[in-house]
Formats: structure tokens, sequence, C-alpha cells
């Protein structure tokens, strides 16, 4: 494990970088997220919003991002404290770093909840495959999944999860130990490791069940839904501004922005990766993904008359009738879950070592010290993370099987916005339409109105100096203007005026309920 003399870590290449930051980015935001997301914004009109923000928005704060972090060094806050103080500003400027560490933190609570649902999937395709092996012999591991079930049983595999709190907390804690183990190991050991061989492989298994679903599905009405944005719906969705901020909120999530993770991720950058070229690789990856999870969903959505506006379940619910309708449905089944599993841990890592970075110290201390402190910090953020995740795991248990707190409290419901959410829906939406969107828009504002013309220029390195311009005028201009209009108006003015929620709002109950048997 290569490190400076001052103990910061850097990445061992140019490749290893690339693939680390394509695997924080890559993750449940595009296979869970994106797609409900989409569907809940009706599709087309939403995909095309959902890409001028990553490019206008999303790529140029990228790069933002990624050189703070790499001219400032130590951890995401110290870096924007001294780069702030090096133009003479006041080192208050890193309260938007802080503001993006709480909010990755806040993320970690619940993704691992939700990855705790992909390794159940993947746990439970693996046990129907030995039984169909055990009923059926040979044909068990050549036919679809769940042989047998009728189609509600296959649907409602969520709805039993959720009916299953120990279950959830179980994977839960398993997924959150893995992120914290990797995170404590350090930046070589875990994280280059763990994402050189699994993005790739999960690339590979995508594209094949996208290229099965179009086939065996309704792929001319899912590429009409996601690429033929319906105009008049568009109009009366952008009034209210709920569009524009799921779009928005969405391309941060996905491009893990506004959260100090990708500053964090610059910290360990050497001098001699290009920003601009990195940034353009990851953005590309990232958006391909997303497209290609739609294209795995939405045809088997329209297949069998599922609600494409099916709310956080609507993964859980579609890719089982998917791979129970495919030969060999069980072998892909597990092997795309356990593979999302890996893209979940790889954006998991980052979330986590935001903060881990946080505590193991600023650059002056030596290796020794900064390997305890990770090893401390890592342990204690992951244990407050899979406490907070079991209230995140209990408020989507029914009443009827777990009557908690959770059930019915409504953190946030005082705020419009989050009216009527539980933990889990109001930290999600706190996250991603009011913090990241804010963290993005400061980070905007600060490489491109606080840090000196002559630092960015050389630090981001552009090829020609139009590129430099183009970058320049849309941190300055562009970001700022209409990520805090969007901010602002979607967020709080339509909400309050309206008295609901802008966002969407959909409780995780709408996976199908029990089958009666189970009930
Ligand atoms: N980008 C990750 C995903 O799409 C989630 C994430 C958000 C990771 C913010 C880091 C920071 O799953």
């Amino acid at each position: 494990m290569a490190a400076t003399s001052t103990g910061q870590e850097t990445w061992s290449g140019k490749a290893a970088f690339v693939f680390a930051a394509v695997g924080s980015a890559v993750g449940l935001g595009n296979l869970w997220r994106f797609p409900y997301a989409a569907g809940e914004n009706g599709g087309g009109a939403f995909v095309l919003l959902y890409i001028l923000c990553i490019v206008a928005i999303g790529l140029p704060v990228l790069a933002a991002e990624l050189f703070l972090g790499r001219r400032g060094g130590g951890s995401a806050v110290a870096a924007i404290r001294r780069l702030a103080e090096a133009d003479g500003r006041s080192g208050a400027w890193s309260l938007f770093a802080w503001v993006g560490m709480v909010a990755s933190f806040l993320i970690v609570t619940f993704y691992s909840v939700i990855a705790g649902w992909v390794l159940y999937y993947a746990w439970t395709l693996i046990v129907d495959l030995f039984t169909s092996i055990a009923d059926q012999g040979l044909a068990g591991l050549t036919g679809g999944a769940f042989h047998g079930q009728e189609r509600a049983a296959i649907e409602g595999q969520l709805g039993q999860l959720l009916a299953s709190p120990g279950k959830m907390i179980l994977c839960h804690a398993i997924f959150i130990g893995l992120t914290t183990w990797i995170v404590s190991r350090g930046v070589k050991g875990g994280i280059e490791a763990a994402v050189t061989i699994l993005m790739p492989t999960f690339f590979v298994l995508l594209v094949i069940l996208s290229i099965f679903a179009m086939i065996q599905g309704q792929a001319v009405t899912a590429l009409g839904f996601l690429f033929a944005p319906d105009w008049s719906a568009l109009g009366e969705r952008l009034s209210d501004g709920s569009i524009l901020l799921s779009a928005i909120g969405q391309a941060f999530f996905s491009l893990s922005l506004g959260s100090a993770m990708m500053i964090t991720y610059g910290l360990y950058l050497g001098r001699d990766q290009s920003i601009p070229g990195s940034a353009s690789i990851v953005v590309a990856a990232d958006t391909g993904v997303a497209l290609i999870a739609g294209l795995a969903i939405f045809p088997i959505v329209f297949q069998f008359g599922l609600e494409p506006a099916g709310g956080p379940g609507l993964m859980f619910g579609t890719l089982p009738l998917a791979f129970s309708q495919m030969p060999f449905g069980s072998i892909f089944g597990i092997a795309f879950f356990l593979m999302a599993f890996f893209a979940a841990l790889t954006s998991s890592i980052s979330l986590l070592e935001v903060a881990t970075a946080f505590a193991d110290g600023d650059v002056d201390l030596d290796v020794e010290e900064k390997r305890r402190r990770r090893v401390v910090g890592a342990a204690v953020l992951g244990l407050v993370a899979f406490l907070v995740g079991c209230g995140h795991a209990l408020s989507v248990v029914p009443a009827e099987v777990a009557d908690t707190f959770f059930n019915d409290w409504h953190p946030l419901g005082f705020l419009p916005l989050f009216e009527g959410q539980t933990l889990l829906d109001a930290t999600d939406g706190l996250t991603t339409y009011v913090l990241l969107p804010f963290g993005g828009l400061m980070t905007a504002i600060f490489a491109g109105w606080v840090v000196s013309r002559t630092a960015s220029r050389e630090e981001l390195h552009f090829a020609s100096e139009a590129g430099y311009r183009r970058w320049r005028f849309l941190v300055r201009w562009v970001c700022p203007l209409f990520v805090g209009a969007v901010l602002v108006y979607g967020a709080v003015v339509s909400p309050w005026l309206s008295g609901r929620p802008a966002a969407e709002a959909e409780p995780v109950e709408t996976a199908p309920a029990l089958p009666p048997e189970q009930q």
C-alpha cells in the first residue's frame, strides 16, 4: 500500500481511480432509484430532463468536486477550509462539506437497508434453485426461477420481506458490516480490490438481462415510455417544479454529488490524472447503466400490466417476474442480484468513506496514527449507521406485523415536502431533494466564485481554453441559478402552495400484498 509520507493514501493508478469512481456512482441509484423515479414522473420527459441535468450540471460539478479534493487534501472538510483560507476567504466555507458529509452518512443508513433487500433476493433465488433441482432434477436448473409458483407469489417477494423485520435487519447488518470492514482497510486494500473485478462483470450481466427483457417483454412500449416525451404531461409537471427537482435530485444521487463524496475520492487522486477525462467516463458509465436498467425493467412492467409509477418497490416486484420467465432464470437471477449487491457495496463504501476520511485526521498525521483512527472511526460510524438503519427497516414494516414507534413516526412531517413520510422515505427525500442539491449548488459557487481562476485552470488542466471557459460558465452561472431556483421552488414554494409533496412521496409499501395463503 503506497502512502505518501504524510499518511495520505493515493490510488494505485489511473484505471483504479476510474473504477472506484464508477463503482461509487453506479449502484442502487441506477438500478432501484432511476427506474422508479422515471416511472413516477411519466417516463420520457423525466429521462430527457435527467440527461440535461447530467450534462449541464452533473458533469461540471463532478469535475469541480474532484479538483477541490485533490488540491485541498486531508478530508473533504479540511480540503475546503484550506482552499478557502488560501484565497483569503473564511474557513466557514467548509460548512458545506459538513452538510455533504452528514448527507452521505444519512444515505448510507437507508442505502444499506435497500441493499439488504438485494441480498435477500439473491438468497431466496439460491434456495429456490436448490429446491427446484431437488424436485425436478436438471429441469430445475435450466427452467425459470420460482418454478411452480403463482404470479402473485412471485411478485409478492418484497411484501413477504417487509413482513419479516428480523430477516430485513439481518441482511442490513451483513451489508453494513461488510462496508465497514472494507472501509476500515483503507483505499487500496479495500476499495480498489473490490471494484476492479466487480464492475465489469456487473455491466455484462445487466446488458444480458436487458436484452432478454426486451425480447420477452414489451420492448416497443418500454422504449416509447422511456424515450418519447409526452410534452403535454411535461407542461403540467413543470408547473409544480416536482419533475425538475426529481431530475436534479436523481442526477446528484446517481453521480454521488453534493455529498462531499467525490471531493473525498479526489483527495487520493494523483496529479497526472486528467480530471475532465475521468469525469466524462464516470458520467457516461453511470448514465448508460441507468438507461440499461430502465430497459431491463420497463418491458416487464408493461408485459405484466404492472404500474410504471410503482414507487420504490418497482425493481423488486418486476425482476423476479423476468427471472421466472427466463431460461436459466435462477442462475441469471442469482448472478444479477449478487452483482447488484456488489454494485451497492462499492457505493456504500464510498458513502462511509466520507466521514471516515474526516475521522482519520488531516494530512499532518503519520501513517500509523491515521490507520488507527480509521479503524476506530469506521467501526463507530458503521455501528451508528446500523442502529439508524434498524429504524428505517422498522418504518417500512406493516403495522399489522410489528407495531412499533417507527410505523407511525413522521420525522419531517411538519414540512409540506415530507408530509406523511416515515423515516426511510423522509431520509431519502431529505438527502436526495434537499441536501445533495444544496451541496452541489455550494460546490459550484465555491469552485466558480471563491477558488481563484488560476487554481481551477491549473488543476483541471483542460485540453483547450474553450473547454475550461465552458466549465467555468456552467459552474458560475448555470448550476447556481438553475439548481437554486429549482430547490427553492420545488422543495419550498410549490409544496407550501399546493399543500402536498412535490417530489415523489410514495410509501415503500407499494409491493403487492402477501398472497392469501401467507397472510
Ligand atoms: N451514486 C450512488 C448510487 O447511485 C449512491 C451515492 C450517493 C453514493 C451519494 C455516494 C454518494 O447508488
